[in-house]
C-alpha cells in the first residue's frame, strides 16, 4: 500500500500548575542562588519551556498538570559518565572497602571485559544505566568511551554513546592497554592518530586521564591538543588521586571542565578562579563526591573553590570501577554533608553547573527559551535532596517536553 501522510497531532501546550516552589536557576526571575519563584506556574510548548511565574499570571494552556504544592527544579546535567563498558568490579570495591588502595589500574579489567562483549550488549548496558539514571531526573548525560582502548574498540563504543546522547567524549587516553605496556607514547601516538581519526566523527569532546599511573602532563597535551584540531573540545580527568598539573592543564588548554579536583594546591584553586574572572568561557570544576565517597578519599574542597569564585559543577561519574552510582541527588547529599556546599549551591551545581561543564545554555534552567527538562519532586522545595539523602523523591521527568518517568 502506498504510504499515507499520517495525521499530524495537534501541537498542545501543557501547564504545570501549582508549584510550591519552581527553581528557575535565573536569578533575575526569582529568589536566591536557585532563582526561586513560590506559587509558580510553568507552560512548554514544542519542547520548549514557553513561559514560568508566578501562576496567577500564567497564560492558558491545553493540557493542566497539577504540581499540587511540590517543587520543580531544572533537570540534572551530569556532565561526567562512563556508561559504556561490560562487566562488574564489585569484588574490587569489596577489596577497596577492606583496605586495598584505589588505583588507575583496576580501569583494565573493564577494557576485557568490554572487548570481549557485542555491541548489542554494550548498546544494552548503557541503554539500561541511562534509564536509571533518567528515573532519578538526569535529563543531560555526557558519555564517556575509555573501555575499548584500541582504535575498533573506541569506536563501537563511541557510537554506542552516540545512540543515547549528543554529549560523546572520546576517552582513548584513559590509561595504556596492556599491549602497550612500558611504551606510553606509542600508545598517545595511536590515540592522536588512527583512532582519533576514527573516533572523532562520534564525538564532541576530548578527554584524557592526566594522573600518575596513568597520562603525564606532556602526554595529555598532545592528546587535548590533537583532539582539538579535529573539531573536539577539551576536558580533562585530574588531580583524582594526588596532587598533579591535570587542573593547571586544563585551564592552560581552555577545557570546558576539569573533573575530580580532589586534590587541589592553591595554585590550582586560583588557577580555576581566574580562568571564572577571565573574559573567555570559564574551565569548570567538576567535583564527582561519589567517586570520593566509593574510593575511600578525602573529599574536594569545594568551598574553597566557590569562595575563590570558580565555577563548580557535580557530576555522577558512573562506571564500573570508582563509583557505580547513577544518582545525581547521592552527590548533592554528600557535597552539602560533606564538602560544605549549601544545599542551593549543590543543586545549582548539579543542574546549571552541568550546563556550564558542558558549554550549554539551553538545559540547567528552567525559563523562556530553554529546553523543558523538568522535574518534578515529591517535596516542597529542593533542600529536600539533601534533607533526605537516600529517599527516591523524583515524581515525574519530563526530557524536551515530554514525559519520560513518573
Ligand atoms: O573517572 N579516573 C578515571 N576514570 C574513572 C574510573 C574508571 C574506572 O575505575 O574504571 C573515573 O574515576
Ligand atoms: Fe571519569
Amino acid at each position: 500500500p502506498a504510504t499515507r501522510p499520517r495525521p499530524v497531532p495537534a501541537v498542545s501546550s501543557v501547564l504545570i500548575d501549582d508549584i510550591g516552589v519552581l527553581a528557575t536557576n535565573d536569578t533575575a526571575l526569582g529568589a536566591g542562588e536557585l532563582g526561586e519563584v513560590a506559587g509558580a506556574a510553568l507552560v512548554v510548548e514544542s519542547g520548549r519551556v514557553a513561559w514560568c511565574g508566578p501562576r496567577s499570571r500564567a497564560p492558558a494552556a491545553d493540557v493542566r498538570v497539577d504540581a499540587a504544592g511540590r517543587c520543580v527544579i531544572p533537570g540534572f546535567v551530569d556532565s561526567h559518565s562512563h556508561i559504556v563498558f561490560a562487566g562488574d568490579r564489585s569484588r574490587e570495591f569489596g577489596a577497596r572497602m577492606s583496605g586495598r588502595p584505589y588505583e588507575a589500574g583496576g580501569i583494565r579489567t573493564t577494557v576485557a571485559a568490554t572487548r570481549g562483549a557485542s555491541d548489542t550488549e554494550l548498546l544494552g548496558n548503557a541503554t539500561r544505566l541511562l534509564r536509571e539514571a533518567r528515573a532519578q531526573g538526569t535529563t543531560t548525560l555526557e558519555v564517556k568511551s575509555g573501555y575499548g582502548l584500541s582504535v575498533a574498540d573506541e569506536e563501537r563504543c563511541l557510537r554506542a554513546a552516540a545512540r543515547l546522547t549528543g554529549e560523546v567524549t572520546f576517552l582513548g587516553a584513559h590509561v595504556v592497554p596492556p599491549e602497550y605496556e612500558g611504551d606510553p607514547d606509542g600508545y598517545v601516538d595511536l590515540v592522536t592518530g588512527a583512532m582519533l581519526e576514527a573516533c572523532a566523527p562520534h564525538a564532541r569532546w576530548v578527554d584524557v586521564f592526566c594522573e600518575r599511573g596513568a597520562f603525564d602532563e606532556d602526554q595529555a597535551r598532545r592528546v587535548l591538543r590533537a583532539g582539538r584540531e579535529r573539531g573536539l573540545l577539551p576536558r580533562v580527568h585530574g588531580n583524582q588521586l594526588g596532587h598533579g598539573p591535570g587542573v593547571r592543564l586544563a585551564v592552560q588548554e581552555g577545557a570546558a571542565s576539569v573533573d575530580h579536583c580532589t586534590h587541589l594546591a592553591d595554585g590550582d584553586v586560583a588557577a580555576l578562579a581566574d580562568s571564572a574572572a577571565g573574559a573567555g568561557p570559564a574551565t569548570v570544576a567538576t567535583l564527582l563526591p561519589g567517586v570520593d565517597f566509593s574510593t575511600r578519599q578525602p573529599y574536594p574542597d569545594a568551598r574553597a573553590l566557590l569562595d575563590a569564585g570558580a565555577r563548580v559543577a557535580l557530576a555522577g561519574d558512573c562506571n564500573p570501577g570508582s563509583c557505580f552510582t547513577s544518582s545525581m541527588a547521592l552527590c548533592i547529599a554528600l557535597a552539602v554533608r560533606e564538602m560544605r556546599m549549601t544545599p542551593e549551591e549543590a543543586v545549582r551545581a548539579a543542574t546549571a553547573g552541568g550546563a556550564q561543564a558542558l558549554r550549554r545554555d539551553d538545559v540547567g534552567r528552567l525559563s523562556a527559551g530553554a529546553r523543558a527538562d523538568i522535574v518534578l519532586l515529591e517535596a516542597p522545595n529542593p533542600v529536600y535532596l539533601a534533607y533526605r539523602p537516600g529517599v527516591p523523591q523524583v515524581a515525574a521527568v519530563w526530557k524536551d517536553g515530554e514525559l519520560v518517568a513518573g
